[in-house]
């Protein structure tokens, strides 16, 4: 149930946008699929489990969310030419605990609306117990291209601090399924859970490596407020991730995964090569327009972003008088927007242009970066910011120093 959303101001309850899109960006689409059959310790996402839903019906969802595909298409059309959706990524939540017929028929409310652009990547993220053949045949035939698993460890411990409900047999049986069905798979793992050592998270990676992925998702487990395991760890039940420890895991999958071929593309994203790099999620990082569906969601269109009501039941309530989901919005100012460049643009393997860092001070603060080992000196010359493996394990050290 995920931490406040924005404040910002009222967004209008038809749904306009009073911006014109440029037909040149690129548009994608996120889809929220807001359930999950229990929720894991860690997890502050915007998602319920069956007691939380306080009447909104799961197996409406679909229709719910068409009605927002509907409304969309109507206002981006007065914003502009209609543009194909490059990227479509159901996300979550757990999307697959939804029958696959109810995925197949959202993406075709979105290809009816929008269409697709040829080599749209179409991303569907499951967790490892829903996934069997006959689901990754459905998803394959509706025109889905890739499966993003939520493996998060291969050592029976750690997935137990973690309360994940999948073993590990689970992980390959499901990547091997999504093989099989002809889809890209990327794997999600998480580092510095209670009680794992560097030696649980190495047989984690080498296990990843062994199931061939495509892709590699690799994060610090962060501790959100509100969580189970934030309260475990503020009563002493279980200790607080170690800064020092998850740097060493940081840079063993580093290591480990170039090793294996995999090549980081974003602080937390190895791919085989770039074919196989997330796209959906170079397009949040290069600040591409998306729109996102479903409870909860952002939205950015033109400079203009706006978010939806979180509970589904809000959600649904307002789809069905025929209003827009969209709880409040707000149009970033230039200092704004800058600043959030470097935030992520910095992450990204291509790094950030010099020339566009905010300020004077920014960019004089590149030589100490660079001494400091944290900025890659060669890449500077040429007029970018890209950073070290120090660098990535201290972007956060890197953007405050050049936000200035
Ligand atoms: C929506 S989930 C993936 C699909 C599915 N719900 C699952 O968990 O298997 C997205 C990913 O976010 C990551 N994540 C969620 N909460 C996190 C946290 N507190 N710290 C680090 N990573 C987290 C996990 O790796 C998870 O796989
Ligand atoms: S299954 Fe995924 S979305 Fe659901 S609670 Fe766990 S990590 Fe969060």
């Amino acid at each position: 149930m995920a931490g406040a959303l924005p404040l910002g101001d009222p967004a209008p309850t038809d749904g306009r946008l009073g911006v014109s899109a440029d037909p040149g960006t690129d548009f994608g689409v996120y889809l929220h699929v807001p359930f999950c059959r229990v929720r894991c310790g860690y997890c502050d996402f915007n998602t319920y489990t069956a007691t939380e839903l306080r009447g909104a019906r799961q197996d409406q969802y679909a229709d719910t969310l068409l009605h927002e595909i509907g409304l969309s298409r109507r206002v981006l059309e007065e914003a502009g030419p209609l543009r194909p959706a490059r990227t479509v990524f159901f996300g979550g939540g757990t999307p697959t605990l939804l029958p696959a017929g109810d995925l197949a028929r959202m993406l075709d409310g979105v290809r009816d609306a929008f269409s697709l652009a040829l080599d749209a990547e179409i991303t569907v993220e499951a967790n490892p117990d829903t996934v069997t053949d006959a689901v990754v045949e459905r998803l394959a035939s509706a025109g889905v291209n890739r499966l993003s698993i939520g493996m998060q460890s291969s050592v029976p411990h750690v997935l137990a601090a973690l309360d994940r409900s999948h073993s590990p047999e689970n992980v390959s049986l499901a990547v091997a399924a999504a093989k099989r069905a002809g889809l890209d798979v990327s794997v999600d793992l998480i580092y510095g859970a209670p009680g794992e050592s560097l030696d649980d998270w190495r047989h984690s990676l080498e296990t990843a490596l062994s199931l061939e992925p495509d892709h590699i998702s690799a994060y610090a487990l962060i501790i959100e407020e509100g969580t189970k395991l934030a309260r475990q760890i503020s009563r002493g039940e279980v200790a607080a991730p170690d800064d020092d420890l998850q740097a060493d895991m940081y840079e063993l999958a580093d290591a480990l995964l170039a090793g294996g071929g995999y090549e980081w593309y974003e602080v937390s994203n190895w791919s085989r090569g770039e074919a196989h790099r997330s796209r959906h999620n170079l397009s949040y990082w290069r600040g591409f327009d998306w729109w996102g569906y479903g409870p909860g969601a952002h939205s950015h269109v033109a400079g203009l972003r706006w978010w939806n009501v979180k509970h589904p039941a809000a959600y649904a309530q307002r789809l069905a008088l025929g209003e827009s989901p969209a709880a409040g919005r707000e149009t970033p100012d230039a200092d704004a927007r800058a600043l959030e460049r470097v935030l992520l643009e910095t992450r990204i393997r291509e790094g950030m242009a010099i020339s566009e860092l905010p300020s004077a001070a920014a960019r004089t603060a590149i030589a100490g970066l660079v001494a400091d080992g944290l900025v890659d000196g060669s890449a500077a010359i040429r007029g970018r910011i890209v950073l070290t493996l120090r660098g990535r394990l201290l972007a956060d050290a890197v953007v405050r120093s050049l936000t200035v």
